[in-house]
């Protein structure tokens, strides 16, 4: 995290104490970890592999692990985030040494860094496609458009990596810019306007889906769990996405929860961060799917689900330019201030550690970044046919890109989030643990740490292994 940013997060703190009020300093961190919670994860992902695994079974699983993995852990990295009160690589160091444990867990920081760097750079080629959707709504090219030309259109700007690179480069300066600048105080302020703003136009699209007769299919799809239909694939690939939606195992929730005050219950909000990112996750997912019914589309066809389903809605509704125009840009603010989460690890370990200044840091990173995002680039067309891991079952017909999301998402950020449980759950100061949750010592800490000690390590593993084998 910025230093500027964390004058603005910890610029409402004081202001707050000041006043006496708890409510807003809570309220500044909920904003900030919903800004880096929502964001294409809910939006593009979360609808696009429910339609590859099935529908409900895989909604069911996801709920699940929200439920009994991604919240615990999401309270798990605000704890020790909030007790070491440092950049998540420093708190760590500071927690091992409080506690006298083996310095080899600061790694866990180095693993979420490389991880977000990866990440982003297929998530800005993907908020590219947002930023090119963006003046595609606003010109009218969706109006009266069919369900081929919109096919077509889509088509079209995935078999153009001159296109692609564009638009992944006018995203990655918009990320650039802003990391380097620190995120001000005004980016919160505006992420408070913007978020409800996202959740009321999902809530027209949801009604502009409820008014198509394929409402209740729709509906179905999602909520009717046909548990033939789960494979242990799906399975992890529900573990991975609850982690990358609720931006766990990067260190993000580790820097933010170091600016939470320590009267703020730390269950609380995690719990409202979730459950307002599973509710927007969920609202994508009710306004898509009657569309893809209504509309004799694939629920499975992939990452381009939304960018097919989405503009149809526009080209029908009434007032679908405006519609369509903020849209689309509310996905790429979405995008954005999930991005700037992504880029920030880096940075702030390149003015760390070598000794250069922030804008330098932000370039090198960024620019990095960017140069990767070429790979994914490339694997939507030219590399379309690049599966290196063929040679294994599970592999084929994956793309480099395919492969960029699964090492990350179902393999590294899994990893992650099991050790932040196991270090919270049996080797950090109890003590510590106690006070920090702030739940007393009855049953409602008893069952927590129980959850945390045993449920959340199980699950995970347990999804893992049987998907190794
Ligand atoms: N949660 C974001 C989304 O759903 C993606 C994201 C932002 C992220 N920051 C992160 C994922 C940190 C993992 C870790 O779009």
């Amino acid at each position: 995290m910025t230093l500027q940013s964390q004058n603005a997060v910890a610029g409402e703190v004081t202001e707050d104490s000041k006043s006496g009020s708890m409510w807003s300093s809570r309220m500044a961190f909920v904003l900030a970890a919903s800004g880096s919670a929502v964001g294409l994860g809910n939006i593009w992902k979360f609808p696009y592999i429910t339609g590859e695994n099935g529908g409900g079974a895989f909604v069911l699983m996801y709920l699940l692990c929200i439920a009994i993995v991604g919240i615990p852990i999401m309270i798990a990295e605000v704890m020790i985030g909030r007790r070491g009160g440092k950049s998540p690589l420093n708190s760590m160091r500071e927690l091992v040494k409080l506690d006298r444990l083996s310095p080899r867990w600061k790694w866990l920081g180095g693993m979420g860094m490389l991880a977000s760097f990866l990440i982003l750079s297929f998530y800005s080629v993907i908020g590219g496609w947002a930023l090119s959707y963006v003046g595609a709504a606003a010109s009218g090219t969706f109006a009266g458009a069919s369900t081929e030309a919109i096919g077509a259109m889509f088509g079209g700007l995935l078999a153009d990596p001159k296109a692609l690179l564009m638009w992944h480069s006018l995203f990655m300066i918009l990320v650039i810019v802003i990391v380097s600048r620190g995120i001000r105080s005004g980016m919160e302020k505006a992420i408070n306007i913007l978020m409800p703003l996202l959740f009321v136009l999902l809530l027209v699209m949801v009604g502009y889906a409820l008014s198509t007769d394929k409402f209740a299919e729709g509906f179905a799809f999602l909520f009717n769990p046909d548990l033939s239909k789960l494979t242990t694939e799906g399975m992890l690939t529900a573990l991975g996405h609850a982690f990358f939606t609720l931006s766990l195992g990067m260190g993000v929730m580790m820097a933010y929860g170091s600016y939470l005050p320590k009267n703020v219950s730390l269950v609380k909000t995690a719990i409202t961060v979730s459950v307002l990112d599973t509710a927007v996750a969920l609202l994508a997912g009710l306004a898509i799917f009657p569309l893809v019914f209504a509309n004799g589309l694939e629920p499975g066809a992939g990452p381009g689900l939304i960018f097919q389903t989405l503009p149809l809605a526009f080209s029908q509704m009434p007032g679908g330019v405006l519609f369509g125009t903020l849209f689309f840009a509310l996905l790429v603010i979405a995008a954005v201030t999930s991005a700037i989460s992504l880029l920030e690890p880096a940075v702030e370990w390149l003015t760390e550690h070598k000794g250069i200044s922030r804008l330098t840091g932000t370039l090198i990173a960024g620019i990095s970044v960017w140069l990767l995002g070429i790979v994914t680039v490339l694997s939507f067309n030219v590399w379309a046919d690049v599966t290196p891991l063929a040679m294994f079952e599970r592999f084929e017909g994956k793309t480099l890109f395919d492969l960029l999301d699964f090492a990350t998402a179902n393999v590294m950020m899994p990893l992650s989030g099991l050790f932040v449980a196991l270090f919270v759950g049996w080797f950090m100061s109890r003590q510590a643990g106690e006070e920090q949750l702030a739940l007393g010592n009855g049953l409602a800490y008893k069952s927590f740490m129980f959850v945390l000690r045993f449920v959340t390590p199980a699950a995970v593993l347990v999804v893992f292994v049987n998907n190794l084998m």
